[in-house]
């Protein structure tokens, strides 16, 4: 053999090579034959498992369908409800599915028709025709408020009585349930999705995909007003104006602390996030700076913008969630539909921009807020009250000699009959607790699990109600709660909590 070869180096290292993990192989195979895990010990495991049914019934995985394999931007069901169960991955493909050009005539093509087929969808649903409560007003005194119930009952049933009667069981099994969850119209891509109105004054948040799904009247008022717990000799502190980067100085400047004027300052600062961005990872055809917090809490209220929550996985399992408004905040130990997040700045701090995923982060840029940044946010937004409430004494129960019979009568079944009572309490009308509703007693699909109760004080501010938008009105939430707590309430018992719901 010649020693000299170039070759013969490589090849006493490669025999080596096979030996050695030849003999490893060989010793994880006989320690783990004797029961000695070296790696990782198995964790232990159930003979002969069979899964107890824990009384889910229909909500159980077998009863629902597997979840599509989407790419971004792919149409998505709009009855998810019916879908459950595991995705193939957590993690999201910075990547699009094709090159820029082609990603702008996908959606060009796509979007008209996938906008058609959700207001179908939701006329299919509710009666969106705008019918307003006589002499009602959100608190800025000029948007009227709606009047429901606008959700629609099948020809086979008369009235929302009728339907009360048949109980959960009964419902279930007629598929007759008017209150099923709403999902994000194009769930693939999802992420956030801004009202027209906001669009209007906004036109770089205009999406090339998708649009808001309700029209207008039945949004909050834009922009809303906003109340300073520090302040409340002046009313709104805006004066009818939206709160921006360029104008809060102004605006603000004697009213505030420096802390104050520092923490509003970075809620108005846009910051680039998942689709909006300066990358072809995006929904807008220009490159996006981003969005600020209040380009949603728009004034520390709400516009109406929904994205998916961020608590689960696949994407497609992500619940819709509406902007709630950050108004009394501090009132509140609870944060977020079901990530029980403990305090405002904690919140600002881990605002998921790129979904949790370090992947999109990693491709879009990081978002580098410190935590005395979001220290100093979270002092804003301590002091951002609710509206005032007239009609309401220090111990948040109605004036009779403010308010109406029908009020009155309203404020009665809240804290008696109708049970609200239970949950909601206090100065917020919220006990800081998740409930599980079980709202999947009335139709067959996956179980949504505990949500977070949210305050009823300024309700009247912030539709549509529920954390998933599918209530449209107060009187569709009094519906709603009437069959979920089955408390077969006749037509004028309901009419008095929505004019109580009015005066909170
Ligand atoms: C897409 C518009 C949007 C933007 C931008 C946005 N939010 Fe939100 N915010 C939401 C939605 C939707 C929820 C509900 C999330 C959930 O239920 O899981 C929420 C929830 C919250 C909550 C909890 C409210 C509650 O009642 O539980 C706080 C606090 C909050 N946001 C603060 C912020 C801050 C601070 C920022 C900026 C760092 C921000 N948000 C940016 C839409 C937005
Ligand atoms: C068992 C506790 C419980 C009771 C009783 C209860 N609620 Fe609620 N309420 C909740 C929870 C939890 C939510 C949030 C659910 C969700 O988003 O899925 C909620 C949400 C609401 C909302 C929507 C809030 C928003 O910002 O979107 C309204 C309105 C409401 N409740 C009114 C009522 C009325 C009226 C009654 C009595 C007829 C009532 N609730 C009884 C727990 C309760």
């Amino acid at each position: 053999m010649n020693t000299h070869s170039p070759y013969y180096f490589d090849f006493r290292t490669a025999i080596i090579f096979v030996l050695v993990v030849g003999f490893i192989f060989v010793a994880f195979q006989l320690a783990d034959d004797i029961g000695l895990h070296l790696l990782q010990s198995p964790g232990a495991e159930t003979e002969n498992y069979v899964e107890p049914d824990y009384g889910l019934g229909s909500g159980h995985i077998d009863s629902l369908i597997e979840y599509p394999e989407v790419n971004n931007g792919e149409r998505t069901p709009f009855d998810l409800w019916n879908y459950g169960g595991k995705g193939s991955t957590s993690f999201m493909n910075p990547e699009l599915p094709m090159s820029w050009p082609e990603w702008i005539d996908f959606h060009r093509a796509q979007k008209p028709k996938l906008m058609a087929d959700v207001r179908d969808y939701m006329r299919s649903r509710f009666d969106l025709t705008p019918v307003a409560i006589p002499g009602q007003f959100m608190s800025g005194g000029r948007k009227p408020i709606m009047k429901g119930p606008v959700a629609k009952l099948t020809p086979k049933i008369n009235s929302y009585e009728d339907l009360a009667k048949l109980g959960p069981e009964s419902i279930k099994r007629r598929d007759l349930f008017p209150y099923k969850p709403l999902a994000h119209p194009l769930q693939s891509t999802a992420h956030m999705v801004f009202p027209d109105a906001w669009n209007k004054s906004h036109p770089e948040h205009i999406r090339i995909d998708v649009d808001h799904d309700y029209p207008d009247e039945y949004l909050p008022e834009f922009p809303a007003p906003m109340f300073l717990t520090t302040h409340k000799e002046l009313g709104d502190v805006t004066d009818g104006k939206e709160v921006t980067f360029g104008n809060y100085y102004e605006i603000f400047d004697g009213l505030l602390t420096p802390e104050q004027m520092e923490g509003l300052k970075e809620l108005l600062r846009p910051t680039p996030t998942t689709w909006f961005n300066q990358t072809t990872h995006r929904v807008t055809v220009e490159p996006s700076a981003g969005v600020s917090c209040f380009s949603c809490h728009v004034n520390g209220h709400t516009n109406g913008a929904f994205e998916l929550a961020p608590d689960s996985r696949p994407h497609l399992a992500r619940l819709r969630v509406g902007t709630p408004s950050m108004r009394g905040n501090y009132n509140l130990m609870q944060l977020s539909s079901k990530r029980s997040i403990r305090s405002m700045d904690h919140f600002a701090e881990i605002e998921e921009y790129f979904d949790g995923d370090p992947g999109m982060m990693q491709h879009i840029g990081p978002r580098a807020h410190q935590k005395v940044v979001a220290n100093r946010m979270g002092d804003f937004n301590a002091i951002l009250d609710f509206p005032p409430a007239p009609k309401l004494d220090p111990l948040s129960k109605l004036n009779p000699a403010k308010a109406t019979e029908q009020e009155l009568k309203g404020e009665a079944l809240f804290w008696g009959k109708a049970k609200c009572s239970s949950c909601h309490y206090g100065p917020a009308f919220v006990d800081d607790s998740s409930y599980d509703l079980q709202v999947e007693r009335f139709y067959k699909g996956r179980p949504e699990g505990p949500i977070k109760n949210f305050p009823l004080r300024g309700i009247k501010d912030s539709p549509p109600y529920l954390h998933d938008d599918r209530l449209p009105t107060l009187d569709d939430a009094v519906e709603f709660f009437n069959l979920i707590l089955e408390l077969k309430l006749n037509k004028e018992e309901k009419q008095a909590l929505t004019a109580y719901l009015l005066c909170l």
